[in-house]
């Protein structure tokens, strides 16, 4: 399947290592052009072959001269299509192209100031003295023949270079990160004035492109979605809809361990306000017996895994005439997993523990868009806000924030608190700046005393973390007045509940789970 919307200019970004190649993807698409990360390795033949409006050299981890330092194809130069290359981007069409690079041992790491000494489109309009974010070892030293500099810093007397003729241009400073504050309109520049793109990817375009392209992959045959609630499958479900209509059943298994009003959200959102023909399926009796007494967390998430392939078979024998299953893959699954042409591959991929041996073409609606664009279509397409900004949610549930034993009881009173959490946290407008914020009930209990009675119940703890990829993530500082509220709230209204606790570690060492 060929990533590249035809429809639109498109700017490849050649990705030199350590995740730089992605923010500036996301830039380029911010600015309303419709951008691809490719491998540096990828010969120039094979980029003109996708017809990019423009080419951006990404920055790298390493120095270029270090052996075997990555490099690019050089007829990439030769290929007519405008260049951009950043930090060590800059650095390698400068030495590929006969400048030089020079191991000064004086780099420049964070703001620096940068003069622009000569009028380049790259900075039309913009103040001569600014503000870039910079991170180099290196430097250039001599521009290759027919280049110029156009800006300069303490450290780097190249801090901008450019042949305007061949439509070749460097920067050393990074223009992709906020704190360089002019950075986007640099990029822009370099978009607009200099390759020419049009502003054409926005999300009423993104959304008929892949429409139009679902309904192309279809060819009118049925389709079925499997709901989690989550914004990925939901957004997914709803660009399929509108391009196959009646043909799309969607699939909510309802395993009981959802947050409270998950459900009917999903209920109220697919049936009634887009009206979808949803398959529901009730099953929180079987989830909750499989798990009796079950303690060990890989023991709860292999039976989750299993009931819900057990059920999702038993609904998907009744729907045997569908061909094809959409799958919420993301633009970054697709970069990392490096599988940019997955063609028909078994159903059990990324679906959350599907049926190995169910055999479905997959539809793949959102496997071109960064998440923020997920959220943008998925506003645009009328989806309510709690389902798009929705935090991420673990696939087996409530389960692994019970710890211990996971009884109707123990859930109704996770749900209870957890609920009360999410409230909290949207009136304080904390929802979209944390990655994760949830109640977590332990299996201990503790002494307290209410009213005249000394009560003996669980203790909550509250769980609440900032995080770019769940890789890391830190304990967020919520303000002493939102503790104060979780803790009276969760204690008055939560039978069972006499203790409020914080969780105040990091990841590493701890897991964002408890589980
Ligand atoms: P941890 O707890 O490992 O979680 O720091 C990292 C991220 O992954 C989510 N998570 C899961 N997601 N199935 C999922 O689909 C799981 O079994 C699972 N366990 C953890 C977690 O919520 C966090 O965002």
């Amino acid at each position: 399947m060929q990533l590249t919307p035809p429809a639109f200019d498109t700017v490849l970004v050649v990705d030199f290592g350590a995740q730089y190649a992605q923010l500036i993807a996301r830039r380029v698409r911010e600015a309303h052009v419709y951008s691809e990360i490719v491998p540096h390795t990828m010969p120039a033949a094979e980029m003109a072959a996708r017809r990019p409006a423009a080419i951006i050299f990404s920055g790298g981890p390493k120095s270029v001269h270090v052996p075997g330092a990555p490099d690019i194809d050089p007829e990439v130069y030769d290929a007519g299509i405008p260049v951009l290359g950043i930090c060590y981007g800059a650095q390698l069409l400068a030495q590929q192209l006969g400048g030089e690079v020079a191991r000064t041992g004086r780099g420049e790491y964070g703001r620096t100031a940068m003069e622009v000494t000569a009028a380049s489109a790259l900075f039309a309009d913009l103040p001569l003295s600014q503000d870039v974010w910079m991170s180099h070892g290196d430097s250039i030293a001599a521009v290759p023949a027919g280049f110029r500099v156009v800006a300069s810093s303490a450290e780097a007397p190249v801090a901008a270079l450019e042949d305007p003729d061949r439509r070749i241009y460097g920067v050393q400073f990074h223009p992709e990160v906020a704190h360089t504050a002019r950075g986007q309109e640099v990029l822009k520049h370099f978009l607009y004035d200099v390759a020419g793109c049009r502003p054409s990817w926005t999300r009423t375009s993104i959304i008929e492109q892949q429409v139009d392209a679902v309904r192309a992959q279809l060819g009118g045959e049925k389709v079925i979605c499997g709901l989690s609630g989550g914004v990925d499958s939901a957004v997914a479900a709803a660009l399929v809809h509108k391009a196959a209509g009646d043909k799309l059943t969607c699939v909510f298994v309802d395993t009981g361990l959802m947050r409270q009003g998950e459900a009917e959200q999903v209920e109220d959102t697919f049936r009634r306000q887009f009206q979808v023909d949803l398959v529901h399926v009730k099953a929180a009796d079987r989830f909750v017996d499989a798990l009796n007494d079950v303690i060990d967390p890989e023991r709860k998430r292999k039976i989750i895994g299993e009931t819900f392939i057990r059920v999702f078979e038993e609904v998907a024998r009744d729907l045997k005439d569908a061909r094809f299953l959409v799958q919420g893959t993301l633009y970054p699954d697709i970069i990392e997993s490096g599988t940019k042409d997955a063609a028909r591959i078994k159903s059990h991929h990324n679906v959350g523990g599907l049926p190995e041996e169910m055999d479905f073409d997959l539809v793949e609606p959102l496997r071109n868009l960064f998440k923020d664009e997920v959220r943008a279509v998925g506003e645009e397409l009328g989806l309510p806000e709690e389902i798009v900004w929705r935090q991420p949610f673990p696939g087996p549930g409530l389960a692994v924030r019970i710890v211990g034993t996971v009884t109707p009881e123990r859930l109704e009173i996770l749900r209870a608190a957890d609920a009360i959490v999410l409230q909290e946290m949207r009136r304080a407008g904390l929802e979209r700046e944390l990655w994760q914020s949830f109640a977590v009930l332990v299996a201990a209990r503790t002494v307290g005393v209410m009213g005249d009675e000394r009560t003996y119940a669980y203790p909550i703890v509250i769980r609440a973390v900032t995080s770019d990829d769940a890789m890391t993530a830190d304990w967020a500082r919520l303000p002493y007045d939102v503790l104060e509220r979780l803790s009276t709230r969760i204690i008055n209204e939560v039978p069972g509940v006499n203790r409020v606790a914080l969780d105040i570690t990091s990841k590493p060492p701890g897991t964002i789970e408890w589980e």
